[in-house]
């Protein structure tokens, strides 16, 4: 099944009489349980990509089907509720929410949408298992090592079972050691999990290891290797 079907892409930004094409033409398709990774230097459009493919921003054209439904068009209260529902998003920062612990951070697309946290239980044991994080639940996220504040946004990232989990540079603030650390724990995730992944990373080994890689050159996807 197709998952994600993201075709000829075209973003530009204006700045006074400048024009920026930070995206030009990108397709990308995604199959269920695909662990996709896309390279390219700084400013050649991944988060970009990223971000509409994953319904947070929209393109001046082309079409994003997810899960066979238009995006693109979708009425924004619609949009959030499908794109909350379905995908996982995990920023090169944290983005935690400052004053909510991390076991309040990790269930907020739960609360968020007034679901049941019952309905969870199992992936949420699982989650703070694999990443390490029963010890530090009760703890705010300025509490907690930069390494363990990705951990906390990866569970929150897939605490509701979404189809697909974006990753943009997940692992960009961190230092090597953490860094590796929290690659390899994302990974494993996905392998257990089969968890459909799309990840914009600087790490060429880490893609290497993706079924499939692509990498982006002036706002162009090409297939990588
Ligand atoms: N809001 C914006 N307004 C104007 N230009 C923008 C905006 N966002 C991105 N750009 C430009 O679009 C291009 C692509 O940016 P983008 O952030 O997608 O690149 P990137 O590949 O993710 O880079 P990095 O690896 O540094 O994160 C860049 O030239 C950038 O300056
Ligand atoms: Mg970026």
């Amino acid at each position: 099944m197709k998952v994600l079907e993201c075709e000829a892409i075209i973003k530009q930004y204006r700045l006074y009489d400048h024009v920026v094409t930070a995206v030009n033409r990108a397709s990308l398709t995604v199959e269920e349980g695909e662990f996709i990774a896309i390279t390219g230097e700084s400013g050649s459009g991944k988060s970009t990509f990223l971000h509409i493919a994953a319904g947070l921003d929209v393109p001046d054209s082309g079409s994003v089907r997810l899960l066979g439904k238009d995006i693109v068009n979708m009425k924004a209260d619609e949009l959030c509720r499908f794109r909350g529902k379905h995908t996982g998003f995990v920023f090169q920062s944290h983005r935690l929410v400052p004053y909510l612990t991390a076991l309040e951070n990790i269930l907020l697309p739960i609360s968020a949408s007034g679901g049941d946290q019952g309905r969870v239980e199992h992936r949420l044991e699982l989650l703070i298992d694999r990443l390490s994080l029963g010890d530090r639940l009760n703890h705010l996220p300025r509490e907690l090592s930069g390494g363990q504040q990705q951990r906390v946004a990866i569970a929150r990232a897939l605490i509701h079972y979404p189809m697909v989990l974006f990753a943009d540079e997940p692992t960009g603030n961190l230092d090597r050691k953490n860094a590796e650390d929290v690659t390899s724990l994302l990974v494993s995730l996905r392998d257990e999990l089969k968890q459909t992944l799309v990840i914009v990373t600087h790490d060429e080994t880490l893609a290497d290891r993706a079924d499939r890689a692509y990498r982006m050159v002036d706002g162009e996807m090409y297939v990588r290797r």
